[in-house]
């Protein structure tokens, strides 16, 4: 057996990528931590709460005493934990340092005291090589960063803590920097669930300024599939792009999530961008690729596959719909929606 403790477990990439790891490696014990916060969803791994191959520890990843405890059992790690929504980020900073930086820092100092680890696999982001247009040459992996979100420049503080822990204690870690991911059981903050299920309750879709910032919407069965691939194949010291070349502008993908849903373009309103917004994320993934993986999903169906699991999985988005939920969304959207302009007659300037 093989002992994979995953951090962030409970959230939205964590959770499918633990529900692989059990489906395709019979000899994988997992152990799970999770601060739960908002983000984090017990609902994501309920089908497997009575598998005794699966532990769930509630705890903070900043938790020194706890984190050394765990990674003494563990053959991988695997570090998903974050705070990662970026909107969120304008809102408060400070604990997106806290855990994006400290939280990997504390992992890092635990990783490189112990002798039985065998990889470490950290989760990092496109969005560390800040905005990237059509016409540029799409991020290879020695690009410099150039973050410009405090989410980016949190996620970019989290990385470097990595190379330095490769460079100074030669601890074997494998840097994965994904595109953005839709899928099943992603919280309905982000852009995809937001459409998907606003659009299934006739509500409102806010689309920040032109909707023209453009995205690569990578699914995220095909993500977890490179991530089990570079943990097990990839070179420690490395990091690795992990893009689908599925790039379309937010606004696209609006109006095709109503289209399948059959309902009415009318829905989407243009309301005032978030400040520093990137326009966009290109990557070459050609490195990935020569270790033999490609995405199975295209735009159109990882667009698909998604909103007909939220139709089907009503329950689910519901319980996450609630007050807290309405909080949040009536800070960030309740003005905006205010004085929005309609679709698709006035695209509001940025
Ligand atoms: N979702 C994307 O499109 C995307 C793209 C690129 C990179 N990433 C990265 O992938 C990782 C997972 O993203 P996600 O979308 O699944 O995020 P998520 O917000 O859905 O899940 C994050 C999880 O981490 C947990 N967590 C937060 N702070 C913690 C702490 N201090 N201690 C322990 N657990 C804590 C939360 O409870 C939650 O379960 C993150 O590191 C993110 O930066 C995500």
């Amino acid at each position: 057996m093989a002992t994979y403790l995953v951090t962030g477990g409970s959230g939205f990439i964590g959770s499918n990528f633990i529900l692989r790891l059990l489906r395709e490696r019979p000899d994988a014990r997992v152990i799970n931590l999770d601060k739960l916060t908002y983000a984090g969803n017990p609902a994501n791994l309920r089908d497997i709460e009575g598998d005794e191959r699966y532990r769930f520890v509630h705890g903070d990843i900043c938790d020194a005493h706890l984190v050394k405890d765990l990674v003494q059992d563990a053959d991988y790690v695997v570090h998903f934990a974050a705070e990662s929504h970026v909107d969120r980020s304008l809102m408060e900073p400070g604990s997106f340092i806290q855990t994006d930086v400290f939280g990997t820092y504390t992992l890092l100092e635990a990783a490189r005291q112990t002798r039985r680890l065998r990889r470490v696999l950290h989760i990092s982001t496109d969005e560390v090589y800040g905005e990237v247009l059509p016409e540029d040459t799409p991020s290879v992996e020695t690009d410099p960063f150039n973050p410009r979100s405090p989410y980016s420049a949190s996620k970019a503080g989290g990385e470097m803590q990595c190379r330095a822990y490769i460079e100074t204690y030669g601890l074997p870690i494998i840097v994965a920097r994904p595109a953005n991911n839709v899928g099943p059981r992603q919280h309905i903050e982000k852009f995809v669930p937001l459409c998907t299920t606003n659009a299934l309750n006739d509500q409102p879709i806010p689309i920040y300024g032109d909707g023209q910032q453009v995205r690569d919407r990578l699914f995220v069965e095909d993500h977890c599939e490179a991530l089990d691939l570079l943990l097990h194949e990839g070179e420690p010291g490395e990091a690795y792009n992990i893009g689908a070349d599925n790039q379309r502008p937010n606004l696209e993908v609006a109006e095709l999530i109503l289209d399948l849903l059959e309902k009415p373009r009318s829905l989407i309103r243009f309301v005032e961008d978030r400040t520093g917004h990137d326009r966009g994320y290109f990557l070459d993934s050609a490195k990935i690729h020569g270790l033999g993986w490609a995405p199975k999903h295209n735009f159109q169906q990882t667009i698909e596959r998604t909103v007909k699991w939220y139709l089907q999985n009503r329950w689910w988005w519901e319980e996450v719909r609630d007050e807290r939920f309405a909080e949040y969304y009536e800070q960030q959207y309740g003005k905006r929606l205010a004085e929005a302009t309609t679709y698709p007659s006035g695209k509001i300037a940025n």
